[in-house]
């Protein structure tokens, strides 16, 4: 394993800062963590307390929000205190939650591990916490003073993990018009040993993280252009709520997957030809698990209770090309029974490469 690329760019901390709080998941790679403890101790003057936790979804449980309190409390933080999170995506949901809230809000900053968390959950902004056995039921917007993006992370991310984060790469390369396909291209294949294919996915991580970033700062509360984001999700929620409840459970990326590749299908009808090396990517990079997909009719009573919905209308964001959607379009139960299986069809005559 390589030392760190990004490190020695670490960012500067808010003049009134009186604690730096680290809270890290067990089981990163052991260099990157001495690594960036010896950063952080180096970046401040401030007492450097460290926490270290079992990531995962688990940590949005509410039972176990009392223990990170209880930690806060522990090391006496207070409002001119800063929390750094090292995690995936699960960890910032909680944790940014935790200290939005200790002390009517502490500052937090978030260094991502897993591909989803780089590019999606660490900008997103919002926090949440699970509740009723029912997805982000609580939560608060909680901007984060900065991400800092390094692929070093990504040694010991299990490779399905590594590849469904690649869904949303895709989904930012469709919606930003300075990304398209250009940022897809040439994507490198994974090597932790490799100096330039780290750099490389640092990099392009970083890209994709900004993409997100600056729909979300036009959009902080969820009003309007950040609707956008949900591309490929109305599909991709019901196919992970799907499978869900099965012994195989997709990823949330890995449904995404689907989704998208069901919006490039849509779009492709005016030009067959022109999203092929898209859908490729997708199916190379974001490879899904081999059962059979389910057919519209036990998708669609799903997507009828997406949360994006209103009015009883499913609607969802139609993408035309590279940076080019609408949002929101209705989606007609009648045509989404004609379409699907057409797709599927589709999908059939050009299986993965
Ligand atoms: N707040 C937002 O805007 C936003 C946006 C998208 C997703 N999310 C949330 O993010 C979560 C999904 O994020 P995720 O895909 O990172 O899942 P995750 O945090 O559950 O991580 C997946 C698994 O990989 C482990 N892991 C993470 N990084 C690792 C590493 N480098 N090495 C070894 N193991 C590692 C975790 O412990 C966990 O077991 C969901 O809870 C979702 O709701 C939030
Ligand atoms: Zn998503």
């Amino acid at each position: 394993m390589n030392p760190p690329l990004q490190i020695a760019a670490f960012h500067s901390w808010p003049g009134d800062m009186d604690a730096l709080f680290w809270v890290h998941e067990e089981g990163l790679d052991d260099r990157c963590v001495e690594a960036y403890r010896e950063a952080l101790q180096e970046s401040t003057s401030v007492p450097l307390k460290i926490f270290v936790a079992s990531g995962g979804e688990q940590m949005k449980s509410w039972d176990h929000l009392p223990s990170l309190l209880q930690a806060f409390s522990h090391h006496r933080l207070s409002r001119h205190s800063v929390v750094l999170t090292t995690g995936g995506g699960a960890m910032s949901d909680a944790v940014g939650f935790a200290a939005s809230i200790w002390k009517r809000g502490m500052r937090v900053a978030h260094v991502p591990t897993s591909t989803l968390a780089m590019v999606d959950a660490a900008w997103g902004g919002k926090t949440a916490f699970n509740h009723d056995g029912k997805k982000n039921q609580l939560g608060t917007f909680h901007a984060p003073l900065f991400v800092h993006i390094d692929a070093c992370w990504l040694s010991t991310l299990p490779e399905r993990h590594r590849r469904s984060g690649l869904a949303e790469v895709a989904k930012h390369a469709m919606l930003d018009p300075i990304l398209g396909w250009n940022h897809l291209k040439n994507w490198p294949d994974w090597s932790p040993t490799d100096q330039d294919v780290l750099r490389t996915w640092t990099d392009r991580m970083k890209d994709s993280a900004e993409a997100k970033r600056r729909i979300v700062e036009e959009d902080p509360f969820e009003t309007g252009r950040r609707a956008t984001l949900n591309l490929g999700h109305t599909i991709g929620h019901a196919i992970e709520a799907h499978f869900s409840a099965t012994n195989a459970p997709w990823l949330h990326g890995e449904a995404v997957a689907l989704g998208l590749r069901f919006a490039i299908f849509m779009a492709s009808e005016s030009s067959p030809d022109d999203f092929q090396p898209l859908k490729h990517w997708l199916q190379r990079q974001v490879p899904l698990p081999s059962v059979k997909w389910p057919t519209a009719n036990e998708l669609w009573p799903i997507m009828k209770h997406d949360k994006k919905n209103s009015l009883g209308e499913v609607r969802e964001v139609h993408w035309k090309g590279w940076g080019d959607v609408v949002w929101p379009e209705i989606l007609e139960k009648e045509a989404f029974k004609a379409t699907w299986p057409a797709f599927l069809r589709s999908e059939m005559e050009s299986p993965h490469l």
